[in-house]
């Protein structure tokens, strides 16, 4: 390496190490001292070396830091227009880096697809496609896609840049969201997909891994019109989810591989990662992504207010409502699904939601099925049936205590009247043994 390219390499080592957060700002500044003062002497070293050797750094992080920069470096010498600054992450199907946009001098993130992805034409079309769709909407509440394109075989999608945190990263450190918190999350993504799918995109991905809250707690829907293929779920299931996450959210008719996937298949994306907020837990869990998908498809929703017994029931309904197999028990669309959570936040119950539920009572009883009484609904209207039954009993008491008294009162006078009768005709006697009446002189 020639002096100034070693010395190049040097400065974005050091500041990727601790924009990675491998070290402190303290460390680097103690470091680059100290490799000033071996440049000056007999003993010259890098930047990396020196940091290893003072244990700031061990020999694998260095080595991957090392990777991640001449990875970062043959990207950002193909895109033009763009300095790529680091790595800031990859998912199963792409790397994410951060870059500068050098003709307006932001900073954007750019997801590189690997070839593997980008070898079909139908999906390069596609990707074209919904890049464009994408860089249409306007939204706070998505990342604003900025430009498509390929380069060399590369084809990458520039995005704004969040600086913040994923719902994941929350999730996987085991947080469980206070219902209120959940809702106000969940509402911000319900008007961003409202917004998509009124342009005409569906999402398709919804999962913690995908919804970004920055730096002010706004929060910021990713991957918007980053096309998904249905051989995507096939690979999964051939290849125990290594082409593409654990598919913990997706809806079923998306593992059934259906064509017309509308924003309903949003809708119950949404729903299992309200359900994951709120409880701590994936709404199915197995050992392998065919197992999971299976229990998408036939295993019965444990009703989230079973897990977490704090929860109200209205947001249970919603999540159950929002997470129904079919997607003709779902919400029909964003709108009306916003009605529902907007009621629940606001501490009333969910109208939508009351309404399905008593439809599908009303379904299961005329089928002749025995009706579930698990919802709060039937619970509500059997309380009130009981306290009617209450007053009738005690105001029936009260009337019997109240013709008892009459009739004893009746009685009484009877009894008085026949004695008074029995004196007046059985003459004196009965006078001269009054006090109160004198007795007539003789
Ligand atoms: N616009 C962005 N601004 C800042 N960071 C981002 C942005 N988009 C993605 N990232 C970061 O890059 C990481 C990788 O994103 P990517 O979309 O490739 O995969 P993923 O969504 O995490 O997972 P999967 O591949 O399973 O979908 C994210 O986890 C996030 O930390
Ligand atoms: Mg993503």
């Amino acid at each position: 390496m020639a002096d100034n390219e070693a010395t190049s390499f040097d400065t974005l080592f050091g500041r990727m190490a601790v924009e990675q957060k491998l070290c402190t700002e303290e460390e680097l500044k103690e470091c680059k001292k100290e490799l000033q003062a071996r440049a000056a002497g007999s003993n010259p070293v890098t930047l990396e070396r020196l940091m290893v050797e003072k244990q700031v750094l061990t020999p694998s992080q260095a080595a991957r830091l090392k990777g991640s920069i001449r990875e970062s470096r043959d990207v950002s010498t193909q895109i033009p227009g763009y300095r790529v600054l680091g790595k800031l992450g990859s998912g199963a199907m792409a790397v994410v880096y951060k870059a500068k946009q050098l003709s307006l001098d932001r900073t954007v993130a750019i997801k590189v697809l690997p070839k593997k992805f980008v070898q079909k034409s139908d999906y390069v079309e596609r990707f074209y496609k919904e890049g464009r769709i994408a860089a249409k909407l306007n939204h706070n509440n998505i990342v604003q896609a900025i430009d498509v394109g390929e380069v060399g075989g590369l084809y990458y999608f520039v995005m704004e840049y969040v600086e913040g945190k994923t719902l994941y990263d929350d999730l996987s450190k085991g947080k469980i969201f206070s219902e209120k918190e959940a809702l106000d999350i969940i509402i911000q993504l319900a008007n961003a997909l409202a917004h998509a799918h009124a342009q005409g995109l569906i999402h398709r991905d919804v999962k913690p891994k995908n919804i970004m809250i920055n730096k002010e707690g706004i929060v910021k829907l990713a991957d918007m019109g980053l096309a998904r293929e249905a051989s995507d779920i096939k690979a999964a299931k051939h290849e125990q989810g290594k082409a593409f996450g654990t598919p913990y959210y997706i809806a079923p008719e998306q593992i059934r591989g259906e064509l017309d996937i509308d924003g309903r298949a949003d809708i119950y994306a949404l729903g299992a990662t309200l359900y994951h907020m709120v409880t701590g837990r994936v709404p199915f869990d197995a050992s392998s992504p065919s197992e999971v998908m299976r229990k998408h498809l036939k295993e019965p929703l444990v009703p989230p207010d079973h897990i977490n017994t704090s929860l109200s029931a209205g947001i249970s309904e919603v999540i159950e409502v929002m997470m129904a197999k079919n997607k003709e028990d779902r919400y029909k669309n964003m709108e009306e699904l916003l009605i529902d959570l907007q009621a629940v936040r606001d501490g009333n119950p969910p109208v939508i939601a009351r309404q399905r539920f008593n439809m599908e009572a009303l379904e299961k009883l005329e089928d002749g099925v025995e009706v579930n009484h698990r919802d709060e609904t039937q619970k509500v209207y059997n309380d009130a049936l009981l306290a009617k039954y209450k007053v009738a009993v005690v105001a029936l008491i009260a009337l019997s205590a109240v013709l008892f008294l009459i009739v004893l009162f009746l009685a009484f006078q009877l009894k008085n009247k026949s004695e008074s009768y029995d004196s007046m005709t059985y003459g004196q006697a009965s006078f001269s043994s009054c006090p109160e009446i004198p007795s007539k002189p003789a």
